[in-house]
């Protein structure tokens, strides 16, 4: 998980860990400090801190955040980021996934999901995420920018929600979504990257959501210079406009809930 603050007693990297448990029932594991980690069998990790059980009206802000890169590398360490940071501003619970290793088929526009309503014909690890797809009050996807736009990891993953959605059509209605895209250039596609994901918020009555002007405009927009986490963890301008999106992506999941300005 990165950091040893982060770290249970036993537990080593989250990712290889989760890796070990896939096919097993989610396992608990508390951790020395103020988290309480779940570590899911389908390959990610949720986290809430044991105080932001306490507090809040309707429980915490659950928000899902997802890497789409299919490595462990600059995207993966932003969004993490991103979560802790989200977590910092309190009353909010996370989960990270990263599509690393994943199986995700492509969509067959085969409209098994539109006939049937019973989601889609495919079998793998997407059907794993739909659960946390559903639950989640706030999303906040990261991708690789690939030649200007987002790696094909994550929009197969965005094109199979379609059978969710095919199912129960409003069941991402009025979820807060936000975006970051880490680029090797500093000005590789990042933004052209995000508006994807943002059209893929608004076709599923999403609301799309940015740290707003002067740093952050459309979302979190990183410069890896191809060094993966190190290089994102250096791009102090982008690492600021992450925060700056993820802390109004929590407030407007705050007002989405109908919980009014924090
Ligand atoms: C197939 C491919 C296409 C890429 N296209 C771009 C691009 O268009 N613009 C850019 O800035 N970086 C591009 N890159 C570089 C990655 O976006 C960059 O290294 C990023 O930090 C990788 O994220 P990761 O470390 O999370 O995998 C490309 C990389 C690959 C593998």
């Amino acid at each position: 998980m990165g950091q040893s603050t982060r770290r249970g007693r036993g537990v080593g990297d989250g990712d290889d860990l989760a890796e070990n448990l896939k096919g097993l029932e989610r396992v608990d594991l508390l951790t020395e400090g103020m988290f309480r980690y779940t570590i899911l069998p389908r390959g990610g990790w949720s986290r809430m801190s044991v105080q932001n059980r306490k507090v809040g009206h309707m429980g915490a802000i659950k928000l899902l955040g997802i890497s789409g890169s299919p490595r462990k590398g600059a995207t993966a360490y932003t969004v993490r980021q991103a979560l802790d940071f989200a977590e910092s501003l309190g009353d909010v619970e996370t989960e990270f996934v990263s599509l690393r290793g994943k199986e995700i088929k492509f969509c067959l526009h085969c409209d098994y999901c539109v006939r049937k309503k019973e989601g889609c014909i495919q079998k793998d690890d997407v059907v794993e995420l739909y659960p946390s797809m559903e639950a989640a009050d706030a999303w906040l996807l990261g991708t690789p920018v690939y030649q200007g736009s987002v790696c094909a990891q994550l929009k197969a993953l965005l094109d199979r929600c379609r059978a969710i959605v095919a199912r129960n059509p409003g069941v991402l209605e009025n979820k807060a979504g936000a975006a970051l895209a880490v680029g090797g250039d500093r000005d590789g596609g990042q933004e052209p990257a995000i508006m994807q994901i943002h059209a893929f918020y608004l076709a599923n009555k999403m609301v799309p959501v940015s740290g707003g002007p002067f740093g952050s405009n459309l979302g979190g927009c990183v410069w890896s210079r191809d060094r993966g986490a190190e290089g994102a963890a250096a791009d102090e301008v982008g690492m600021r406009s992450v925060r700056r999106t993820v802390e109004r992506l929590v407030a407007v999941a705050r007002l989405l809930r109908g919980e009014g300005r924090p």
